[in-house]
């Protein structure tokens, strides 16, 4: 998917060079063609021939250095960049192209290049701070250039604070946004639930489920990546929501309930994916239940079926649900098609071990309302999620 794709990688001098590795490391595993410039700084922290081995390409250091080809690199590369990516981003770096300075390759090339700029700044909290840093940072932000916002917490010098570099897959993860071809769902607002819901028996103890929640969050980025504005409602509070999506967390049955139903309203695509609970006790106990020697009968009712709610609520909008099935998959799953008035179900069998529940693959059908029937092969839930948009387009 980005094998036309190239990303310049400025690296800078900073304490947190060695964390760039892994970004290339892992742009390159997605097939995307990395070169990377480094700043003499950067060298004294790792070398280029490190960068070199892992980009698989050269690594450029020197503007003056004799030419291994006829082209101007700081022009061919600023050309050549789908993205231009500088992590990590120095005070320095920040503040010499924030004021026109282009004195060496890479902030030459940043001049040169009509890429998409994205800086990731690390440097000491202190640093980070400086109104000077600050001001120079929103100049670059007016003019388009985009900002990863670094964590807080403890940074190398030993302070406490903001300037680390966030985790690489944070970084990748705002890479790949930029580079995904499809941008099919610009304009559309994509609402999606995830994960499981608890039902509670007393302040301590739940009823739950297997979900967790990773199919919902590879809809909620596939339709982010796709440039829609994504709404995710969910009941897995163990996942990292990416960067972009407007993320509720809920607890219950009647909280997703009552997210769903008020953004459901405006939204045009909603995909169902939590596995709500459809019970829950029927007393809850405000005291926590006390150990006796005898047995204890939980008596459970019907929650509520909120797909079946949006189904009847429908007017505009693309509802799509899920059926996780243990049996009569197809079956069983049409008859949930018709039932709640829905526009697709994705249909997926859970007794397999490599799919489902918990796994990063997952092997589905994605029924339509119109009897057409896409069985897809085992693939990752980023895949699924391609395909069930792809059908929701097509
Ligand atoms: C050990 C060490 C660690 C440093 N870490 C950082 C850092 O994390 N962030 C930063 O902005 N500058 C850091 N600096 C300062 C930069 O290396 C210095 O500003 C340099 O001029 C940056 O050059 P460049 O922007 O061309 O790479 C560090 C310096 C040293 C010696």
């Amino acid at each position: 998917m980005y094998e036309d794709k190239c990303v310049v990688i400025g690296v800078t001098g900073g304490i947190a060079v060695y964390k760039a590795l892994d970004v290339i490391s892992a742009l390159r595993k997605k097939g995307v063609k990395t070169k990377v410039i480094m700043t003499e700084s950067a060298t004294k922290f790792v070398t280029p021939l490190t960068f070199q081995s892992i980009s698989q390409n050269m690594v450029i250091t020197d503007m003056f250095a004799e030419p291994k080809a006829w082209k101007i690199q700081h022009i061919s590369l600023a050309q050549e960049a789908d993205i231009m990516l500088i992590a990590p981003a120095t005070a320095n770096v920040i503040g010499k192209v924030a004021n026109g300075i282009a004195d060496d390759m890479l902030t030459t090339t940043i001049m040169a290049t009509k890429a998409k700029v994205i800086f990731s700044p690390a440097m000491n909290t202190n640093m980070y701070e400086n109104p000077i840093v600050q001001e120079n940072i929103e100049k670059l932000k007016r003019f388009g250039y985009e900002f990863i916002e670094p964590d807080s917490g403890r940074l190398a010098c030993g302070d406490i604070g903001k300037g680390k570099l966030p985790k690489p897959e944070v970084i990748v993860d705002e890479v790949l946004k930029n580079l995904y071809p499809k941008k099919d769902l610009v304009g559309k607002k994509v609402l999606v639930t995830a994960g499981p819901t608890k039902a509670p028996i007393d302040p301590v103890r739940y009823i739950t489920n297997r979900s967790t929640g990773k199919m919902g969050y590879a809809i909620a980025t596939e339709a982010r990546d796709r440039g829609a504005e994504v709404t995710l409602v969910s009941g897995a509070d163990f996942l990292e929501c990416p960067k972009g999506i407007e993320l509720i967390n809920v607890q219950t049955n009647s909280e997703m309930r009552e997210e769903v139903l008020k953004h459901y309203k405006n939204s045009d695509i909603v995909i169902k994916s939590a596995a709500v609970a459809d019970y829950k006790p029927k007393n809850y106990s405000k005291e926590k239940i006390k150990k006796t020697g005898d047995d204890l009968k939980l008596e459970l009712e019907r929650d509520n079926d909120i797909l079946l709610e949006l189904g009847k609520l429908k007017k505009n909008q693309i509802l799509v649900g899920f059926a996780a099935e243990s049996n009569s998959l197809l079956e069983n799953a049409n008859k949930k098609l018709k039932n709640k008035n829905l526009d697709f179900i994705v249909a997926n069998d859970i007794t397999s071990k490599e799919t489902g529940f918990g796994s990063d693959n997952n092997k589905v059908f994605i029924i339509s309302k119109n009897g057409k029937v896409d069985e897809l092969d085992t693939m990752s839930k980023r895949d699924v999620a391609r395909s069930i948009f792809d059908n929701i387009l097509e």
